[in-house]
């Protein structure tokens, strides 16, 4: 069974075409990064997906289940973190876990140890006992990540978790995010700009623009559909120069077909008489890829 499945998914705001038939599919255990820039319909998508919003066209379903219909059992197979975390500011963070674990049929004693843990990895053990409502942006953003957390979804839908937070909560929430992937084999539906953390997370991306999603796949189909090839780059000594390589900033670099062919160019580099210091191969990033899709010129938001 697919984790996520979209068909011609539509919505549209008054004539606004905030998405524009999504034809996508997610076997269970994904990690999938939905990129674009903004307004281009991630958080439509993720609305779609979990019934908060009604499509105009086309359908969607969640484990197999319409999240417009078979709401509450969506609800009690996924954990959802938005950008607008509703919480109450009078119950602490502790007790807005409660709270919401025995919404979700957890017992009282379960949702508070599990809670308790979920805090202290994203660093808000002694914060866990303050009221919600005196918490910072990215304090709350926490508690809302463990908050989808709780009641252990099997499909995780995540809406910028780690916009607005500083770099030590921001890698703690990537950590919790990657091991709910890795070890628990949770789907992660991830939006997000910051594209090197998707990177680190996600096998699989979307990129949206417009509402139309521009292209799907790994980093290496990606790579290959926007037409970005791999390089074997050398850096030599000043002064050098390595023939059939362009040269930049100390380094040479020539297109690679493969990385079979890096070692007899080493040895080349070498044999021409040059001193290498160094020498990689340069695979495209996901923000290579990102910006051969989205253009810069555009002026794609990023990190
Ligand atoms: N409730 C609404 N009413 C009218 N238009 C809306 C509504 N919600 C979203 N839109 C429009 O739909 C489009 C997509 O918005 P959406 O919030 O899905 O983008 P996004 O990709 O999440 O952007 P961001 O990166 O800024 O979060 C935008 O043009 C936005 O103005
Ligand atoms: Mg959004």
């Amino acid at each position: 069974m697919q984790a996520v499945l979209a068909q011609e998914l539509s919505k549209e705001f008054s004539g606004v075409r905030a998405l524009d038939s999504l034809t996508l599919s997610l076997p269970e255990g994904s990690v999938f990064g939905f990129l674009g820039p903004n307004g281009a319909g991630k958080t439509t998508t993720v609305k779609l997906l979990t019934g908060l919003l009604a499509p105009t066209g086309g359908r969607c379903a969640v484990l197999g289940l319409d999240p417009r219909e078979q709401a509450e059992r969506v609800h009690a197979l996924c954990g959802v973190m938005t950008e607008s975390a509703r919480l109450y500011p009078q119950l602490s963070g502790l007790e807005n876990l409660e709270f919401f674990g025995e919404l979700c049929g957890m017992t009282r004693a379960a949702a508070r140890a599990r809670g308790g843990e979920l805090l202290r990895r994203l660093g808000l053990g002694e914060a866990g006992k303050r009221a919600a409502g005196e918490y910072s942006t990215g304090m709350a953003q926490r508690l809302s990540l463990a908050r989808a957390l709780l009641a252990r979804p099997r499909v995780l839908f995540l809406d910028e978790p780690t916009s607005g937070l500083d770099p030590e909560s921001a890698q703690a929430v990537n950590a919790l995010i990657g091991e709910q992937a890795g070890q628990e084999g949770v789907t992660v539906f991830l939006c997000t700009h910051q594209l090197r953390y998707a990177e680190d997370l996600c096998g699989c991306y979307g990129i949206l623009d417009h509402g139309a999603l521009l292209a799907q796949g790994d980093l290496a189909g990606l790579a290959k559909a926007a037409g970005r090839g791999s390089f074997a780059a050398f850096r030599l000594a000043q002064g050098e120069t390595l023939p059939g390589c362009e040269g930049a900033g100390g380094w040479w670099r020539r297109p690679l077909a493969c990385p079979e062919e890096m070692p007899a160019l080493v040895r080349g580099a070498v044999a021409a008489g040059c001193s290498v210091y160094e020498a990689r191969i340069e695979t495209p990033t996901l923000e290579d890829v990102y910006f051969s899709f989205i253009g810069r010129e555009e002026g794609g938001a990023l990190l």
